[in-house]
């Protein structure tokens, strides 16, 4: 086995989005495209000679000829050991669990998380650190810098390795251990939460549940937890098998591509609970019986009921949420006498966070939440988090939320995305907000006010780095807000996300739906930034 240097040459699109590098799988199938990137991960790291690198991906189309690639290029670039799951499989928060667990060098994850899969759609690489979390800033633009130098390549000439087969077996003078994908992730998950407690309550009959993998990687994770080691009814899990297309899907755990689920918890005789998750097992939703649980809201619940949770009993350290996600958290933070950060949307910025002991719990919008168990969110971890507090609590989802709203007042939220928008108009659009910016303040608009407008800026608390223009905040006297934000993870056009939240203390007018509640800002943030007219569209593609 010999190792190849391979003459290159760059391509100027390799800059890492929200969350890693995402384009269609045409695009990574173009001659040198995923190595190079993969050649630039590797020359903006120093000190890997020897160590351990893991490997995994959601299972989507061309997944495993990534890796076989990936294995041939840690190998001839001097890794000594790679830690691949099985058939090629890791969830996004396994990949981070296997890289703490075996104190690896980093990770890097194959997957476009929620986008669709199959040769006509989506494939994504990124890198994780040591942490077990995604590349922080300086170390994705350092990527970025690279792939755009890159001459040559390295790679081994050798045969593909079996990633079917557990075991060990060598490539060149690095070794590659196939792992269970699934092991070291369910055991975490039995170290954190009171399995025997939820395991009674199922047996008891207490809860039926419905689980929806979508055809994506929480298949093989989700029955091994729910059924398995829990007990639950085989065929709880539905969509287990992970397909390279997700099954024609669009694994998205919201309302909109969840409709299977949807219809199940909100049909005739519905289970107590769902639950579903998206490609990479880092996203979840929440449903009850006809209920559905808001992220911001799930985040806001797990703070406030953490101390039923045997790996949270003993104080949080703090809460961290991203700017756009609604400020419920913000009141349990405040009622119980700790630290809530506002950090920039992704899930890299809480890395920091979570590493200083400052925040213990964190949640997007975006349906995303997670601790400091991983370096990740983590979908299957907040469904097992709200089963050990239902099960303590013994009431439905719908009245631990109503008790919630009444504690501390409801949060009415909704985002609404315009989806593939022509680049230029959406630009446009946000350039025209960032000029009204400075003039918004003490504006009236109808009955709201506008306290403060910005783009908003995060200083980093721990190493002071700076990360601007992370989307424009138009906050009201009342504490109801709109932002405005592209998305950093499309891989068609640009899509455009309005954020809308009002605050609700009065119980009597908590049961509104939210559009209704939300629909005179709704109407001002059109009246704002110009939406209909500067996209061309009447109304959002996708509303959550
Ligand atoms: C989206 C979500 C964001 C999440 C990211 C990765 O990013 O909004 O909260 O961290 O996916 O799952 P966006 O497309 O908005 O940049
Ligand atoms: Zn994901």
């Amino acid at each position: 086995m010999s190792i190849k240097t391979v003459s290159t040459q760059p391509f100027t699109d390799q800059k890492p989005g929200t969350s890693g590098l995402r384009k269609r799988v045409k695009v990574f199938q173009q001659p040198n495209y995923l190595e190079n990137f993969v050649q630039s991960i590797f020359n903006s790291l120093e000190g890997y000679q020897g160590q351990t690198l893991v490997v995994g991906g959601d299972g989507r189309y061309y997944n495993r000829q990534a890796i076989q690639i990936i294995l041939k290029m840690a190998a001839a670039n001097g890794f000594g050991r790679v830690l691949v799951g099985q058939g090629g499989i890791l969830s996004t928060p396994a990949a981070s669990c296997v890289i703490r667990k075996n104190k690896a060098f980093g990770g890097i994850i194959l997957s476009a998380s929620h986008n669709p899969g199959g040769p006509d759609n989506d494939f994504g690489i990124k890198y994780n650190i040591s942490n077990g979390g995604p590349a922080p800033e300086k170390v994705t633009e350092a990527i970025y810098s690279h792939s755009k130098e890159i001459t040559s390549y390295q790679i081994l000439a050798a045969e593909d390795v079996n990633l079917d087969k557990l075991g060990t077996s060598q490539l060149g003078s690095m070794q590659v251990e196939v792992i269970d994908s699934v092991t070291d992730y369910a055991d975490l998950m039995a170290s954190l939460f009171d399995f025997d407690l939820i395991r009674k309550f199922i047996a008891d009959g207490k809860l039926r549940m419905c689980i929806d993998s979508m055809h994506a990687v929480t298949g093989p994770y989700a029955i091994a937890i729910f059924e398995e080691r829990l007990g639950a009814p085989i065929g709880t899990v539905q969509n287990g098998t992970p397909l390279e297309d997700f099954g024609g899907g669009h694994p998205d755990p919201n309302l909109v591509y969840a409709h299977e689920l949807v219809e199940i918890l909100y049909g005739e005789g519905a289970p107590d609970f769902g639950a579903a998750s998206d490609g990479d097992g880092d996203r979840n939703m929440i449903l009850g019986r006809k209920f559905f649980v808001t992220p911001s809201d799930s985040l806001a619940i797990l703070a406030a009921n953490a101390k039923l949770v045997p790996g949270y009993g003993s104080a949080l350290a703090g809460v961290a949420r991203s700017m756009p996600t609604s400020q419920a958290v913000d009141k349990v933070a405040a009622k119980l006498g700790m630290d809530c950060y506002e950090t920039p949307t992704g899930w890299k910025f809480f890395g920091n966070l979570l590493d200083a002991g400052k925040a213990t719990l964190c949640g997007e919008e975006s349906f995303g939440t997670g601790s400091n168990h991983v370096r990740e969110k983590d979908g299957l971890w907040a469904v097992l988090f709200w089963l050990n507090i239902l099960a303590v609590k013994q009431q439905s989802v719908e009245s631990i939320v109503k008790e919630h709203w009444q504690t501390y007042g409801r949060n009415y939220y909704s985002r609404h995305d315009y989806e593939e928008v022509d680049a230029e108009k959406a630009n446009t659009l946000m350039t025209n907000l960032r000029s009204l910016v400075p003039t918004l303040t003490g504006k009236q608009f109808g009955q709201y006010q506008v306290a403060y407008a910005d783009d908003f800026s995060y200083t980093d608390p721990i190493d002071g780095s700076v990360s601007q223009k992370q989307g424009i905040r138009i906050g009201f006297s009342d504490g109801s807000r709109i932002v405005f934000r592209l998305s950093g993870t499309g891989t068609q056009g640009a899509t455009l996300r309005i954020y809308l939240e009002s605050y609700e203390p009065d119980v009597a007018k908590q049961n509104l739906d939210p559009q209704q509640a939300l629909a005179n800002l709704i109407t001002l943030s059109d009246d704002i930034a110009q939406i209909r007219q500067m996209t061309g569209r009447e109304k959002p593609t996708v509303i959550t």
